[in-house]
């Protein structure tokens, strides 16, 4: 059995109050998707409601560490630590009554990620990793899949959407995977998204445009769990960029090739020679 460090259980605390106020407030949700106006607003206020939730808890038991938040931002700390946090990862899923979203919640000290939780309250699901621990989902270790053959694997990713991301980009690299995988998955919530890869429910992960708190907590389960996470060129600043790849280290290796072919320049078609006569 997993035994919690005092980080991990400061932090699983913090996720278990904020998610008593989401679960209700989804609750909510289910009812307002006949009104006319939807319940936009509602679940803009559910999702503050957490983050200060969390803010004051993880302030409560740790005073002199700093925040990055989804909504409120940057809060400069004092011994170089700072939490990374998602209030709500998977709002547009919360917003239509989908039960697909997480709080995630990483501990970061001078830019090294040292331990994080992504926690799925509607199945009760607490992933959590610290530094050179090990990954876990409520008490059971965690280990990325051993699937070796791309016709095999389901490959998660996230779309562009209304106002974001390259949508072409995307386009070409769904290209590129979707003809030589098992199947690809769009569920709606990164931070999960990179804990299915942990556990080995997804074979792999791509997005680009992410925030930092979407993967700080997850990637550290996934390389936890043993698996591998760079940039989808295979740099090594997914936190920097936003942009992600994991998967087991085979399954990296050959989802980084079709990925590299999708960026490659399309080769322009030649010129015609204006025919003559
Ligand atoms: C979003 C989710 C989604 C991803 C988006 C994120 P949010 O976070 O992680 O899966 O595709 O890029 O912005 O807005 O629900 O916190
Ligand atoms: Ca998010
Ligand atoms: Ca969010």
């Amino acid at each position: 059995m997993a035994t919690r460090s005092a980080l991990i259980n400061v932090m699983a605390k913090a996720a278990d109050k904020a998610a008593r106020g989401l679960v209700r407030d989804f609750g909510e949700v289910e009812q307002l998707q006949v009104s006319r106006k939807g319940p936009a607003d509602f679940v803009s206020a559910a999702d503050r409601k957490a983050e200060d939730i969390l803010r004051a808890e993880l302030q409560r038991a740790r005073p002199d560490f700093g925040f990055l938040m989804e909504e409120s931002g940057e809060t400069q700390g004092r011994d170089g630590h700072r939490w990374i946090v998602d209030p709500l990862d998977g709002t547009t899923n919360f917003l239509h009554g989908l039960p697909h979203w997480s709080i995630s919640i990483a501990a970061e000290k001078d830019g090294e990620v040292l331990a994080g939780v992504v926690y799925d309250p509607i199945r009760d699901e607490l992933f959590w990793a610290e530094k050179g621990g090990g990954a876990f989902v409520n008490h059971t270790r965690l280990r990325v899949s051993g699937r070796r053959k791309l016709e095999d694997a389901v490959i998660a990713t996230g779309t562009p959407f209304k106002g974001r991301g390259d949508s072409p980009a995307f386009l070409a690299q769904l290209g590129a995977i979707m003809p030589e995988v098992a199947g690809i998955r769009r569920f709606g919530s990164a931070a999960l998204d990179l804990a299915y890869v942990a556990a080995g429910r997804y074979d792999g992960f791509w997005e680009t445009g992410l925030a930092p708190w979407d993967m700080a907590a997850g990637m550290l389960i996934v390389s936890e769990a043993g698996g591998f996470v760079t940039e989808i060129n295979g740099a090594r600043d997914p936190l920097g960029t936003g942009s992600v790849l994991a998967a087991n280290d085979q399954m990296h290796l050959q989802l980084l090739r079709l990925l590299k072919s999708a960026a490659k320049p399309r080769v322009a078609p030649r010129p015609q020679a204006p025919s003559a006569g």
